[in-house]
């Protein structure tokens, strides 16, 4: 199975629906740093279920196209869109290979998701490609040294490496982002999201029989699983800022925004 099979594997791997709406809050607040509105095109690269995103920004009057590689997410999505009564195109698409012309979109947004492809340079071009001359980039991507960029090199332990070479969270690196997106001035910042819930316990079940990731990660384990699941209870528990019983953990990300130049 070569990389790009794989990455198809690991992300049609359970429900990322379940999952998402612990990471939700990331794309409204990203939509109050980058306005949208109405007669504004919007591409939301690997939407999943559109919950951060394309959905947010359809309610603020953009016209939104959620795109993702794993089209069984659209499922979750269409129900999403129609219980907000808002319409928005899908399309099923692969970052490194984007099916849009040149310049279409006035905002080209990805929330923790463009950073899984493979390809990362050709993932970054295809930004810059899509975006209107003088239109705006805007990425959330993990920081190596927050909680979901290590808890990539905890899973890490246990399996041979992931897809591509470079690890995703790179991109959360300004000096990688900058390289990958080429042409773009980005200011950067970090932010962080409190992932949330009722217990230690019930947080690792719910990444075990839900994120793509550890789905598969845990069938190809088989009875090595076990020594995987105890260790990423250990990380959460390390990383757990609550006192009562529950779980919150403050998830450190990077933003990215950039402006495509007019000329070029
Ligand atoms: C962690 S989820 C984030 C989804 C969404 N942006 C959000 O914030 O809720 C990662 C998403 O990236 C998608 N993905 C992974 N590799 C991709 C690729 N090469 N092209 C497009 N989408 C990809 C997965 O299918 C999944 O929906």
């Amino acid at each position: 199975m070569d990389e790009h099979e794989l990455n198809r594997v690991i992300w049609s791997a359970g429900t990322w629906d379940t999952v998402a709406a612990l990471v939700a809050s990331v794309g409204p607040k990203l939509l109050d740093e980058v306005p949208v509105g109405p007669g504004v095109e919007v591409l939301d690269v690997a939407t999943g279920s559109g919950s951060s995103v394309a959905i947010p920004a359809v309610q603020r009057g953009a016209t939104v196209v959620a795109s993702d590689l794993t089209p069984q997410h659209f499922v979750a999505g269409r129900r999403r869109a129609a219980a907000a009564g808002v319409e928005l195109e899908w399309v099923e698409a692969d970052a490194e290979e984007l099916p849009f012309e040149d310049g279409r979109f006035d905002r080209v947004f990805s929330t923790f998701g463009h950073m899984f492809a493979p390809d990362q340079a050709k993932a970054g071009a295809e930004l810059v490609r899509v975006c209107k001359p003088g239109g705006t980039i805007a990425l959330a991507t993990w920081t190596p040294s927050g909680y979901a960029g290590q808890l990539f090199g905890v899973i890490g332990q246990h399996l041979p490496p992931g897809p591509g070479g470079a690890s995703p969270v790179a991109w959360g690196e300004a000096d990688h982002v900058r390289a990958m997106v080429p042409g773009v001035d980005f200011t950067f910042h970090t932010d962080s999201v409190d992932l949330t819930a009722p217990s230690v316990e019930e947080f690792a079940a719910l990444y075990a029989e839900n994120f793509g990731p550890l789905v598969v990660a845990r069938e190809a384990l088989g009875p090595r699983w076990s020594a995987l699941h105890d260790d990423l209870l250990a990380y959460d528990n390390e990383w757990n800022a609550a006192t009562d019983g529950s779980l919150r953990i403050v998830a450190e990300y990077l933003v990215s925004v950039g402006r495509k130049p007019v000329a070029g």
